[in-house]
């Protein structure tokens, strides 16, 4: 018998939340020659890139590339500004606005954790009441998770950052950008950040292996008083190798020549017309997931991802099985429900190099998947997207279901 296999020709769909399709341009930009990291072809590079980057965070201050993962600079955000003992206030929007608790905590913060439910973002009104109670001003730093990769929604960092202007707090104010940055709109300055922690392998489109911070004239000033042990993550020697475009040791070489290349393509396409084309991918996956008649995880319209969608499967169905066979019978890689959601959620991931017809791929996949894992749904979810992308959506307000209960 002859066996159809999609796996076996034709492009694989990586359709998770990142790391995201890496376009050919900058794998291309990648596959050259490595340099000496210590001659002056090299700083050319350091400084274009230390340069180019800022304008992606919405920002003029200094901005370091880390050759780690995001874990490693939501570690140097912390051990660069922060003492043990120190309290800080977080917010339970999902896995990993948790993780980057338990990373805190090990190093021997104290951490205030307001409990969430995993469907909302951070309430700023909390933070102005938090902040206000603490008269002696112990909390050190609010640190939040922009875009929640494993629930789909966001936090609107300009109200957290007006919330704390409120309470008249001196708090630092840290925010993970790891799946919103060069995706979904950022302003680092704007919005008096004082460290915006990022990676490189989601909206900026490069493989996994860069991360960021970017540092406010405050967050340096505390730098100099932190205690927490540094050593690799320190920001001196960084800061210093920097203004030359050098680093303290061997940079990820080959990915900066990918950085320099993502940075001229998202110049190149203009950030608000970035920022436009992931909220027009995301209308139309939440048109699609509607029409199917499933369930959003986010419950507020004004904090939805336009990165990626969490959609809650049908009480009785299991996202992993129904994943595994997008899988095996279309090579469509979809997001896991991570933790308290797993099993429960899967995600679809619409950010960094995508386009329309990509789009319909992968909804289209999702909705042959549905009928293949014999999970309800209604027909129409691929149709109701295309509406959305030929044009503005007849029809008035969109409803979402009642929203229930899962973490
Ligand atoms: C919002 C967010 N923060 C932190 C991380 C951890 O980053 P990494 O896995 O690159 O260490 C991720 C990873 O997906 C993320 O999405």
């Amino acid at each position: 018998m002859i066996r159809y296999s999609n796996a076996a020709s034709g492009r694989h769909f990586l359709q998770i939340p990142g790391p995201t399709n890496v376009p050919d341009r900058i794998l291309r930009a990648i596959d050259h020659p490595t340099i000496d990291h210590r001659g002056p072809e090299f700083g050319v590079l350091g400084r274009k890139v230390l340069a180019g980057i800022k304008p992606i965070f919405g920002t003029e201050c200094d901005v370091v590339i880390y050759p780690a993962s995001g874990t490693g600079a939501w570690e140097a955000a912390l051990v660069n500004t922060l003492s043990s003992g120190d309290r800080v206030l977080m917010f339970e929007t999902g896995h990993f606005a948790t993780l980057w608790r338990e990373l805190a905590e090990r190093l021997g913060l104290k951490v205030d954790f307001v409990a969430g439910d995993w469907r909302r973002g951070v309430d700023a009104g909390l933070v102005e009441a938090r902040l206000k109670e603490d008269r002696g001003h112990a909390i050190k730093a609010v640190m939040v998770v922009h875009n929640e990769t494993s629930t789909a929604v966001t936090t609107r960092v300009d109200a957290v950052r007006r919330a704390i202007d409120a309470a008249g707090h001196p708090a630092l104010l840290m925010v993970d950008t790891i799946s919103s940055l060069a995706s979904i709109e950022y302003r680092h300055d704007e919005w008096g950040v004082d460290v915006t922690v990022a990676g490189s392998q989601k909206g900026l489109m490069l493989p996994p292996g860069l991360s960021f911070n970017a540092i406010s004239a405050k967050a340096l000033a505390a730098h100099k008083q932190a205690g927490l042990p540094r050593s690799y993550w320190d920001w001196g020697p960084m800061l210093a190798a920097n203004k030359n475009g050098y680093f303290p040791y061997t940079p990820a070489t080959n990915l900066l020549y990918g950085l320099h290349e993502a940075i001229e393509m998202l110049m190149e396409e203009g950030l608000a017309n970035v920022f436009a084309r992931h909220d027009r991918h995301a209308e139309a996956t939440r048109s699609a997931v509607r029409a199917w008649g499933l369930e959003l995880l986010c419950v507020n319209p004004a904090e939805y991802s336009s990165a990626l969608t969490a959609v809650l499967m049908p009480a009785g169905h299991d996202a992993d099985a129904f994943r595994k066979q997008t899988l095996e019978a279309y090579d469509l890689s979809l997001g896991a429900g991570l933790s308290k959601v797993a099993g429960k959620v899967f995600r679809i991931g619409h950010l960094g190099s995508f386009n329309d017809l990509m789009l319909l791929g992968t909804l289209g996949g999702v909705e042959m998947g549905l009928s293949l894992a014999g999970v309800p749904h209604a027909k129409g979810g691929v149709q109701a997207a295309m509406e959305v992308l030929t044009g503005p959506k007849p029809g008035g307000a969109v409803k979402d279901a009642p929203a229930r209960s899962v973490a």
